[in-house]
């Protein structure tokens, strides 16, 4: 039986069950094939996406409102300075109001704790587009990605290598739901939250993985599928860059790195990438990178979501 994603939000993928994500990798592949063919997909015809942004973006705010364009629906960009949203007016009220008007909320901001305000008083769905502490629409095109170019996730070591960041925590919640192992080398005092990966442990016990908090880049690169890196500095903490590019070095993706890796080993970054820092031009642009294609997929992963939850 099909499963039922119809009014719920998507806030963290700790919160979707394993047939959820597999749902939603079905009408990915389903909806990229029919893009590719030019077969009619209007799924959310006369729907409306509301897109708030507290934080830039290039490949969030563009792959979703293309996606609700190509499902038959309109997106609507609200920059920070749009909206009364927690200036005149409290997230509750907004929520509410909002819910009069829209079918969805897509939001990225810094604090978590408002996209769950905005899912409990609306009355949509609420999509995160990235908040200080996750990132599940980018870790599912991943997952989609990695599926792809494997034809399986179930056994495959991931290795995150770098800030114990939103990214970081996304990774471990979809690494451990699907199976996957998965390896983070960060330093000391830029570690995954302890909550976030004690879910993660919990997800592993059910469905087989192996989670590896570690210090040392090369052993968690040691016979990896995927290696994964982000930003050293997130938005947001533009004036710790310098201090953190120090304390990084050690981290970086590079060809000395990436040897400890599997051969056919894939290289992911969910972009925009400090080519040069996290990582370099040899690693980012050789074969094995697949950062553009993980890039397209948010395009097909989120009008999955979005067609499954509005
Ligand atoms: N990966 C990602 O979310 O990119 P943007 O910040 O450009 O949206
Ligand atoms: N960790 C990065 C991810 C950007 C997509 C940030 O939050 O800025």
């Amino acid at each position: 039986m099909a499963v039922n994603m119809k009014g719920k939000s998507l806030i963290e993928i700790h919160q979707l069950t394993l047939e959820e994500i597999w749902e939603i990798f079905d009408l990915s592949a389903s909806l990229k094939m029919k893009l590719i063919t030019g077969e009619s997909h209007r799924l959310l015809e006369g729907k409306t996406l509301g897109m708030i942004f507290s934080k830039p973006s290039t490949r969030t705010r563009v792959s979703f409102e293309t996606g609700i364009f190509q499902l038959g629906g309109l997106g609507m960009y609200f920059s920070q300075n749009d909206l009364q949203l927690k200036k005149s007016e409290n997230i509750s009220d907004s929520a509410k109001v909002l819910s009069r008007y829209l079918s969805g909320i897509m939001i990225r901001t810094f604090d978590h704790q408002d996209v769950i305000d905005l899912a409990r008083f609306g009355s949509i769905p609420v999509i995160n587009g990235l908040t200080d502490l996750h990132h599940p629409c980018q870790v599912l095109a991943d997952l989609f990605t990695i599926l792809e170019k494997k034809k399986t996730l179930r056994g495959l070591k991931l290795a995150y290598i770098g800030d114990g960041n939103n990214m970081a925590h996304s990774l471990l919640h979809g690494c451990s739901k699907t199976g996957m192992d998965i390896s983070i080398a960060s330093p000391g005092d830029y570690k995954p939250l302890d909550y976030i990966v004690k879910e993660s442990l919990e997800n592993a016990k059910v469905f087989g993985s192996k989670i590896e908090i570690l210090d040392d880049p090369v052993a968690a690169v040691k016979d990896a599928d995927i290696i994964y890196t982000d930003v050293w500095a997130s938005m947001g903490q533009e004036s710790q860059a310098e201090d953190r590019k120090k304390k990084f070095m050690k981290y970086q993706v590079n060809p000395e790195l990436v040897k400890y890796a599997k051969e056919d080993y894939l290289f992911m970054h969910c972009l925009p990438a400090h080519r040069g820092d996290e990582v370099v031009n040899e690693v980012a642009d050789s074969p094995n990178s697949v950062i553009f294609d993980e890039a397209e997929n948010r395009l097909h992963v989120q009008k999955a979501i979005m067609a499954l939850l509005m």
